[in-house]
């Protein structure tokens, strides 16, 4: 396989993935992935930035048929779609040197069976010379490991980020599709991984901002050569400022709660609010995760099953908790056939985040003239609490 040239001396020498439909058995990949790797080939010495996933090693291996020395494996983050392949590539080159942050030899250790002593740490704005090639790392931790670096190469302008700024698209880094496309791509990527650590995100997009940048080379997805255009989305998803639609994410078995969140829906947008209906039966969680960057409301409708909450609602709220989404009221609405505990679960399982709670609208089997009524105060109240916020 032929190296990619980006700009002289910088290959990208990535896999694509282009089956690849689910991540961490959980995360769904419509569009397949990629895994980064890239060659930095300075006068004196050769430098690998991050590997791929460890079912594309023969790729990465391909790419290193005609590279006859590597003084330097770079590993950013020990995650092991991109450090996987970092056996197979020590073992080609014995003598290259395994370089990463302090915090995540442990962990490169215990994922992939490496020796501590094998790796050294490089610390936070340290330097590397290859020769006419100067790499400089930057500590940038919690995307979304604790362990994350970037590296800055410094003759090139180029900010490699790994998954910071990344894209789960099956594309070459050098391709490049539709920035709509790239850019719903890399939401989902975040809402799904990175939303937790916003607070971190934008230090490091603040310190960022003390580099010229020509180049972002993240290690999914497609290279950003307008670098302003993906660091301005991330800062618009990371803002406390523009959170102002409500999701509605509900189960339904019989289809009382189902009518209740259509009659929600219908009652908000009648009223200029935007929602976004998930049915948690069908959904893709990766929309869901995606709905939630943009949420200021989040309504969850589930009916009782047997005494409590249905537990694809329990999944969501779950998810939504530990996703740490900047939204700020909550309601729960639902059917219930003789009575349970399912809003006092569904309130448990959002109790880490901050909310306002609105009081639910629990109705007995289908709904009457009287819980439409309640339903469109519901609304009503929602809004007011819109508006109120954006004043
Ligand atoms: Fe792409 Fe956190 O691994």
């Amino acid at each position: 396989m032929t190296l990619r040239k980006i700009t002289d001396g910088v290959f990208w020498a990535g896999a694509i993935d282009w089956s690849r439909r689910l991540f961490d058995s959980l995360i769904p990949l419509p569009d397949g992935t990629s895994y980064n790797a890239y060659l930095v080939n300075g006068e004196e010495k050769t430098a690998l930035i991050d590997t791929v996933d460890p079912s594309k090693t023969h790729i990465l291996m391909e790419y290193l048929e005609d590279v006859p020395t590597l003084d330097f494996i770079v590993s950013q983050h020990a995650e092991q779609d991109h450090s996987g392949a970092i056996p197979a590539v020590l073992e080609k080159y014995p003598s290259a040197e395994l370089l990463a942050s302090q915090r995540a030899i442990p962990l490169l250790s215990s994922h992939l069976g490496i020796s501590e002593d094998r790796i050294h740490a490089v610390g936070d704005k340290e330097r590397l010379s290859l020769g006419s090639k100067t790499l400089e790392f930057i500590n940038t931790p919690w995307v979304h490991w604790p362990e994350t670096m970037s590296t800055y190469l410094i003759e090139d302008k180029i900010l490699f980020t790994c998954d910071l700024f990344g894209s789960h698209l099956a594309v070459s880094g050098l391709d490049e599709p539709d920035f709509s496309k790239v850019s719903e791509a890399a939401k989902r990527y975040y809402a799904e991984v990175m939303m937790p650590f916003r607070g971190q995100i934008r230090k490091h997009i603040e310190r960022f901002a003390g580099y010229e940048v020509k180049i972002i080379a993240p290690s999914h997805g497609p290279i950003h050569f307008d670098t302003e255009r993906i660091m301005r989305s991330h800062l618009e998803w990371i803002s406390d400022g523009n959170a102002d639609s409500v999701v509605i994410a509900y189960a339904s078995m019989h289809g009382s709660t189902e009518t209740m969140a259509l009659r929600l829906t219908e009652a908000l947008s009648t009223r200029g609010v935007k929602v976004e209906l998930f049915n948690l039966a069908v959904a893709d969680t990766g929309k869901f995760a995606m709905s939630l960057v943009d949420a200021a409301t989040l309504v969850i409708g589930s009916p009782i099953v047997l005494t409590g909450a249905h537990p694809l609602v329990m999944g969501a709220a779950f998810m939504a908790n530990a996703l740490k989404p900047k939204v700020k009221n909550a309601c729960v609405i639902g059917s219930y056939g003789w009575g349970g505990k399912m809003a006092e679960q569904i309130t448990g399982a959002l109790s880490g985040l901050s909310l306002d709670w609105l009081p639910p609208v629990l109705i007995k089997g289908k709904p009457t003239e009287a819980d439409y009524k309640a339903l469109d105060e519901l609304a009503v109240a929602i809004e007011a609490r819109h508006r109120r916020a954006r004043s």
